[in-house]
């Protein structure tokens, strides 16, 4: 008796997804701001980039006070950005092009905007209006003083008063007020907007501030007077066991509820945005029935030195099999600075070498892998804004005590020798955040000329990486090799990531399938990394 051929492994265990951050990937209008259009433009330069999928940022109804994390209707595109039948048509044309589709989900929170909180304005307190959002009385003789000690992710209070006098919550900016998740009404609105999706044939969904749709009942101090308070207000990632808006257990019967859904539809799948702490915290995240994968922010946020990076990789290896979900891997995105300025230590072509090396340190890893627009080019952090050209809500709101993330934002530079670089067509507005004129040499058209360049280097890695039975597999084993360079096979391929300062000889005999830079005399030169047959 023949067995029937075991299923293939599900997409997304072993994809390669890149971040398109739709404000600043393609603009087709001409207006400053990319769109729809542009990424249906530029679909071809991502399927020969040699990607599985795209995730794009929020596309959907936003007065854009978050850059689109402020939603004022799930089930519409911006006029800003197109229309839903636009969106519509490039879910399609992506599918044509042999790339999956994910969209960001933001749960947490609404717009100020959205039809429910104008209800919630207009109704009485008490109302179910009201109860679609966190709305409280405040404490003191007078109601003035906030409900809680809650701040704002981006500095400040949590809470805002309205005329009548209550407050309501906003884990983030004002114009992003909280849902409360322990509504059924609430609930249901979100399996209706991940299914009114779903239908439109997206294949995921990435989860914003998965960790936080969930607070403790009666919202309880957090306890800020033991913490010394100061500029670190802005920036809150506390976690605790029992933090009161961070990980709650009960956040998983909903994700359960979710991936229900998504299993009626194929293979759609979850990606969660949930920074809670150490990597073993991830896991509880995807386990069977829950989400399919969380980004790994341990990962993205080690230091370039080969004992931290050793232990995350060992722990994400771990803990994610143990699981059952794939390991994630990620080393930027729009909210963090770019890895070639993280890296650099000051020294920007340090920052380069060490950021294509890290490409394929994290492209040759198993599982998933996101790369975030622009990390294919090279491209460091911008810092060259005035005050006033910056945009993020967090500088703003900071009094621009912390500078925000406008410096990974900035519109991609596409061919040409000066700004706009083709981001936008001629006689266009310019681009919402002004680009620097030295990226003449880093646009996409220059770098497809140069087979040494850092986007060649994506598309090489990214094609052995589909061609090679080893990377194609889950395997992953270490390899004796100095304490300073990361060394491990992937079934009959290697790796080896050189993050010491003397060259690092590959083994006689091994044959080089792709490097970051050129092994001389069949060694890994410092801070570069090569894939190899041994
Ligand atoms: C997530 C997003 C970030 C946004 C925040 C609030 O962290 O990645 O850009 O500001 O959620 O929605």
């Amino acid at each position: 008796m023949t067995r029937a051929p075991s299923p293939p492994a599900s997409w997304w265990r072993t994809a390669v997804v890149y971040q398109v951050y739709i404000r600043s990937f393609a603009d087709a209008d001409g207006d400053g701001m990319g769109d729809v259009a542009g990424i249906g433009a530029r679909l071809p330069y991502l399927a020969d980039l040699g990607v599985d999928a795209i995730w794009i940022n929020p596309w959907y109804r936003s007065p854009q006070v978050d850059a689109g994390y402020d939603v004022a209707d799930f089930r519409d595109i911006d006029p800003l950005f197109g229309t839903l039948a636009g969106a519509e048509g490039l879910i399609r044309d992506a599918h044509l092009a042999g790339l999956r589709v994910i969209v960001d989900v933001v749960p947490n929170h609404t717009s100020s905007e959205h039809a429910w909180f104008r209800a919630a304005l207009a109704a009485a307190p008490g109302s179910p209006e009201r109860a679609r959002y966190l709305f409280r009385d405040g404490r003191g003789p007078g109601g003035d003083v906030p409900p809680n000690d809650w701040r704002s992710v981006f500095g400040g209070p949590a809470w805002t008063r309205v005329p009548d006098g209550q407050w309501y919550l906003h884990l983030f900016a004002p114009e992003q007020p909280d849902l409360d998740w322990s509504n059924p009404e609430v609930r249901e609105e979100f399996l209706s907007v991940l299914e009114f999706w779903l239908r439109r044939g997206v294949d995921g969904f990435r989860v914003d501030v998965a960790h936080g749709l969930i607070k403790a009942p009666g919202l309880p101090d957090i306890g800020y007077h033991a913490l010394p308070l100061g500029p670190h207000d802005v920036a809150l990632p506390w976690h605790s066991d029992d933090h009161p808006h961070w990980n709650r257990a009960e956040l998983h019967e909903v994700f359960r509820s979710w991936r229900a859904l998504a299993a009626r539809y194929g293979d759609a799948m979850f990606v969660a945005e949930a920074e809670v702490g150490p990597i073993e915290r991830y896991a509880d995240y995807v386990r069977p029935g829950e989400l399919h994968s969380t980004f790994n922010f341990p990962f993205l946020k080690s230091p370039w030195d080969a004992a931290a990076l050793r232990e995350v990789i060992d722990r994400t290896v771990r803990v994610y099999g143990a699981a059952g979900a794939p390991p994630n891997w990620v080393l930027g995105n729009h909210d963090l600075t770019r890895v070639a300025t993280r890296f650099a230590d000051g020294d920007p072509a340090r920052g380069l070498r060490r950021a294509r090396a890290a490409a394929l340190l994290m492209l040759g890893l198993p599982g998933g892998a996101y790369v975030y627009q622009g990390d294919e080019l090279g491209i460091e952090e911008v810092v060259h804004f005035t005050p006033g050209e910056r945009q993020d809500p967090i500088f703003l709101r900071s009094g621009g005590a912390v500078t925000g993330r406008d410096g990974c934002r900035v519109p991609l530079p596409w061919s040409g020798d000066e700004p706009p670089f083709w981001f936008s067509p001629p006689g266009a507005a310019a681009p919402w955040l002004r680009q620097p004129a030295s990226w003449r040499a880093v646009t996409a058209e220059r770098q497809l000329a140069d087979p040494g360049s850092t986007l060649s280097l994506h598309r090489t890695a990214l094609r052995v990486r589909r061609a090679h039975d080893g990377f194609r597999g889950e395997g992953f084993a270490w390899i004796d090799a100095p304490g300073e360079v990361l060394h491990f096979a992937r079934g009959s391929a290697a790796v080896a990531v050189n993050l010491s300062d003397r060259p690092f000889p590959l083994p006689r005999g091994a044959r080089v399938l792709v490097a970051s830079a050129e092994p001389a005399g069949g060694a890994v030169p410092p801070d570069a990394a090569a894939w190899y047959e041994p």
